[in-house]
């Protein structure tokens, strides 16, 4: 296929790329704004043609877009925290970006598949989300990607367009930018920084791989249903306190260094997801997470050339806001 993919710098789309341009022989285009948390390292040695721009400007996505068969937008601000303290950015890219993408897509006459995320439900305190659960969004960023998402629903309705929505439970392993829990944890573990639990640290997320989303992801492109949402969510479930004790006895840290500090406003205390509907278009997750976790430590224990510029860059000086601590 042809793919037009935005954000493909990032974290998850550039997994996306790799696994679309070895594995499928895919032709891509990446679209990226490269903010703090999109870098063309992430796409190195991967072929492909890179557009520098911003998903909300008409005129980058008018070149980007030209030749492709289909978009896949990534593109997002995507920390939670970092949409309470700056939320600006976060109505700009989900709101008045997926509107330009989506109206390039309907030009073009694009299948479109709209990356999206669990906490577009909010909180639930037991049984899983399906793709009939209301949307009870908590946060200025899952808001602003449940907005999103009814976008892409009215083009669907309204004009026809051929789209479809990828609902995702947390994603961890490689290329993930440190400010996400699972690789913050890692490398303040190996620098013998303060290991920051919010709150009780009872809260529970539902992880999944990133290889394993990628090709969720890459099903539903190929066999979703139009005007479809389907969830996508990783088979184990595990409380923050317990991830973190689990990175403490892999990387052999001090206890000691795990400090309860100030609970995030809004904190959704636990994400599940049903995946029934996706598994029916023959997808399953390939990794469980214990063995994925031991997995990610040994890659950030291997690529310190990867995130060592991160950590010495502008990532200390939000380090230093968000915790009120330097790195060490
Ligand atoms: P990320 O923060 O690592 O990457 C986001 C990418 O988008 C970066 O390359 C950034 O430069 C780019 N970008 C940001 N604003 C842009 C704009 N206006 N125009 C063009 N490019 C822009 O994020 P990620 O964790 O890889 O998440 C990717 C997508 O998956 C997001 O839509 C997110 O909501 C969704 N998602 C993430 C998770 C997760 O656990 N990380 C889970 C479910 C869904
Ligand atoms: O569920 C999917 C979502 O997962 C994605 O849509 C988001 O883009 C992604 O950032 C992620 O959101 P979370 O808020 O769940 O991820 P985060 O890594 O920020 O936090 C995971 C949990 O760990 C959450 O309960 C908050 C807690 N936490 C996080 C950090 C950064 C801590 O206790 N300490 C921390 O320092």
């Amino acid at each position: 296929m042809k793919l037009l993919v935005c954000g493909g710098a990032g974290f998850i789309g550039s997994n996306f790329v790799r696994a679309r341009v070895s594995e499928f022989g895919d032709e891509v285009t990446v679209l990226d704004k490269l903010t703090y948390a999109g870098r063309k390292e992430n796409l190195e040695g991967i072929d492909h043609r890179f557009v520098h721009g911003a998903i909300e400007d008409p005129a980058s996505v008018a070149d980007a877009i030209r030749g492709a068969e289909a978009v896949v937008n990534f593109a997002a601000e995507t920390h939670v925290d970092r949409s309470i303290s700056e939320p600006d950015a976060f109505v700009r890219t989900h709101s008045l970006g997926t509107f330009v993408l989506l109206e390039a897509a309907r030009e073009h006459s694009l299948r479109y598949l709209q990356v999206s995320t669990d906490e577009v439900y909010g909180s639930i305190e037991s049984g899983s989300f399906t793709e009939e659960s209301p949307l009870e969004p908590s946060s200025p960023y899952s808001a602003t990607k449940a907005g999103a998402d009814l976008l892409v629903q009215s083009y669907s309705r309204t004009f026809d367009l051929e789209t479809v929505i990828c609902r995702g439970s947390n994603n961890y392993g490689p290329y993930q930018y440190p400010e996400k829990l699972i690789p913050l944890m890692i490398l303040n573990a190996l620098h013998g920084d303060q290991l920051p639990v919010y709150g009780d640290g009872q809260q529970v997320r539902n992880w999944l791989h990133v290889s394993d989303f990628c090709s969720g992801i890459g099903r539903v492109l190929e066999q979703g249903a139009s005007g479809e949402v389907y969830n996508v969510g990783g088979p184990d479930e595990c409380a923050n306190l317990e991830v973190v004790e689990r990175i403490i006895e892999m990387t052999g840290a001090d206890p000691a260094l795990l400090t309860y500090v100030t609970d995030r406003p809004g904190h959704d205390r636990r994400y599940s997801l049903s995946s029934e509907k996706i598994k029916a278009l023959g997808w399953e997750a390939q990794h469980q997470f214990a063995q994925g976790l031991a997995e990610t430590v040994a890659w950030y224990q291997e690529h310190a050339a990867w995130w060592e510029p991160i950590r010495s860059g502008d990532y200390r000086a939000y380090y230093e806001r968000q915790y009120g601590k330097s790195l060490g």
